[in-house]
């Protein structure tokens, strides 16, 4: 009987924990959800992937060496003839992406790293500071990008 009794308790001790419990697990994500930004593959494969295969004056087209070197950039490469990558190959990319995209965060390499000092960027990228200003329509993509814009 008393130890009935003390299961009682316990059991009483659970329904009285679990509402406090279920209020603490849904207000987590709420305080979170400040950060929504998430990233869009239709965004992606239309905006940012031609950014990588463009050539800009005085630099290399970014798909050339993130292909071929090991930096937390990499990029599927192109299959022998193509100029572009396939439906299978931009999937890839979109996660290969995500080591360098944090959504929501201008602190994003993809972002601060190809972007010139002056104009926000990183000191030093060995690809070059491939955008001189923020206005840059290619530079803006990606930051859409980061920021979670959705393509239309
Ligand atoms: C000439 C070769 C070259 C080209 C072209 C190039 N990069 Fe890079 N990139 C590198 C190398 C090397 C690294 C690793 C060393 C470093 O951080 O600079 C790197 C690193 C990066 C990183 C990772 C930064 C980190 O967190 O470590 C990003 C993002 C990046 N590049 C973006 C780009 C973009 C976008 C382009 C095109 C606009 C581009 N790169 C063009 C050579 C290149």
């Amino acid at each position: 009987m008393k130890r009935a009794s003390s299961y009682m308790v316990a059991a009483a001790c659970l329904l009285l924990a679990a509402p406090g419990f279920l209020t603490q697990a849904q207000s987590a994500p709420a305080a979170s959800s400040a950060v929504s930004a998430s990233l869009d593959y239709q965004f992606f494969k239309t905006r940012v992937e031609p950014v990588f295969l463009t050539k800009r004056a005085g630099h290399t087209r970014c798909v050339v060496c993130h292909t071929a070197n090991n930096a937390p950039l990499h990029l599927v490469p192109l299959s022998p003839g193509s100029t572009s990558w396939n439906e299978q190959q931009s999937r890839q990319n979109f996660t290969l992406i995500q080591r360098v995209a944090i959504p929501g965060s201008m602190d994003s390499p993809l972002v601060k790293h190809p972007l010139a000092e002056e104009a926000g960027g990183d000191p030093h990228h060995g690809g070059g500071q491939q955008f001189a200003s923020q206005q840059d329509p290619a530079w803006q993509a990606f930051k859409a990008f980061v920021m979670g814009e959705k393509a239309k």
